[in-house]
């Protein structure tokens, strides 16, 4: 599906939200600066998972393709999904020099126009991406997902969700970027946070986890790794 074949009210998910990640310096930077998506983190993730040969993978938001390329050396089928064009050519370089383009296609498209015409997924991951959504189109994308995975198969959320009381925002996100960013050079930086929190999308918790359940998802683990950043694995239901 293209952006274009939507009706006028659809949301425009090609415009970057916050950080551009259109913007070639950004995704040259990304691997430095996203500590979360080293190649050992996402290969630990793989283990988790339990992603075997033969498994059908789509990875949402993909950026450079780490985890695409750790789930492809087991043997899976993955299908790796972005809306930025320079992030995508990025990945499919790192692939190729993997020996893995005919593991991983590559699709120039999103979490809204994503159209799945392969073998039902056994695993749906993203992370770190559906934050650029807001929370009504979040839910659209969840109801997506779901028709995507095969019954039982895995959705993995990892993202920014506040987990922290509402009353207490101002301690937590600024104890979070005082924690998080870096000096220029090494990781994201206080002004990357500070976009994150004021142009981008991330929900509390007890609403995402509504939603996961309104979807059709049972949530089967809940990492918190902090008051901001959760990871649900979740199991979609047979009957939805
Ligand atoms: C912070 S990066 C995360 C990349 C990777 N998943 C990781 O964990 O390192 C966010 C990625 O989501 C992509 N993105 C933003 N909005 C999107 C959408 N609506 N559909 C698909 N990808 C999107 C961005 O282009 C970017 O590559």
């Amino acid at each position: 599906m293209k952006q274009s074949d939507n009706p006028v009210w659809f949301y425009n998910e090609f415009r970057q939200v916050g950080t551009d990640f259109n913007d070639p310096a950004v995704v040259a930077a990304y691997d430095r600066n996203q500590h979360s998506s080293t190649v050992e983190a996402e290969q630990a993730l793989v283990e988790q998972l339990g992603i075997t040969a033969g498994d059908t993978v789509i990875d949402l938001g993909c950026g450079t393709g780490t985890f695409a390329i750790q789930a492809a050396l087991t043997g899976a089928r993955v299908h790796a999904v972005d809306v930025s064009q320079p992030m995508l050519a990025y990945a499919r370089q790192k692939a190729i020099a993997a020996g893995l383009s005919d593991r991983i296609r590559f699709h120039h498209q999103g979490f809204l126009t994503y159209n799945h015409n392969a073998a039902p997924a056994d695993f749906v991951i993203t992370q770190a991406a559906m934050h650029h959504l807001p929370d009504f189109w979040k839910m659209v994308v969840l109801l997506r997902i779901a028709t995507m995975l095969r019954p039982d198969g895995v959705f993995y959320l990892w993202d920014t969700v506040f987990s922290f009381p509402p009353s207490e925002f101002q301690a937590h996100i600024e104890a979070w970027i005082a924690r998080a960013a870096k000096p220029t050079g090494e990781g994201w930086t206080v002004t990357d946070f500070e976009t994150h929190v004021r142009d981008e999308y991330t929900t509390f918790s007890w609403i995402i986890e509504c939603m996961l359940e309104e979807a059709g998802f049972v949530i089967e683990t809940v990492e918190r790794a902090s008051s901001v950043i959760t990871a649900y694995t979740c199991r979609k239901k047979c009957s939805s």
